[in-house]
């Protein structure tokens, strides 16, 4: 939708309920639990969409789990993201003989999160793994594993639950996508 940010948009009907998204991050939760039992990890929020994400993903997880967060800035604005990848807020802490969760809102092209994280893995962490809250494969251009995934959707422009458009519609609860008026 690139070049398109003139055009106003409506949102549509709800593709995800509160619901659903709860009960997933529940059981992503238990997943992650599981894998990392014994051990503890550093939850990375990636800002701002993986905000709500992060805030209930982690309160799922019952073993020590210490927080940071990172911002990505692939340049350019609207709907469309260009390619080039910089760390616009890096990590307080250190992440040497870490685990670290990569918390990220969704994977469109995978550029950020692919360039996220080998930048982490410069810095000599014990692991770094992703979980993602959706997933648009469709959209992809570069290849990133990705450890777990909340919801894989299909390509539309999607809001709410932290994911904005222009920084609007971060604080609905459910998940919708938006429709040209
Ligand atoms: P990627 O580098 O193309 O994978 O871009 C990922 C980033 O673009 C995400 O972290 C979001 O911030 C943003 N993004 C991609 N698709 C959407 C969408 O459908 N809604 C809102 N933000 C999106
Ligand atoms: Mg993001």
């Amino acid at each position: 939708m690139a070049g398109r940010d003139h055009i106003m948009y409506k949102v549509a009907e709800t593709m995800l309920t509160e619901e659903q998204i709860q009960n997933r991050v529940k059981e992503m939760g238990l997943e992650i639990s599981k894998d990392y039992e014994g051990e503890s990890l550093v939850a990375v929020c990636t800002l701002k969409g993986a905000m709500i994400f992060m805030s209930d993903l982690v309160r799922e997880i019952p073993l020590t789990v210490t927080f940071d967060t990172i911002a990505a800035s692939s340049y350019g604005s609207g709907t469309e993201s260009s390619g080039v990848v910089t760390i616009k807020k890096d990590l307080d802490m250190s992440i040497e003989g870490k685990n670290v969760l990569i918390v990220e809102d969704i994977i469109d092209s995978g550029r950020t999160l692919k360039a996220l994280k080998e930048k982490l893995l410069e810095r000599n962490p014990k692991s770094v793994k992703i979980a993602t809250f959706l997933d648009k494969p469709s959209r992809r251009q570069v290849e990133v594993d990705v450890d777990y995934i909340g919801f894989t959707v299909e390509d539309k422009f999607i809001v709410g639950y932290g994911l904005d458009y222009d920084e609007q519609y971060r604080n609905l609860p459910y998940i919708t996508c938006l429709e040209e008026e």
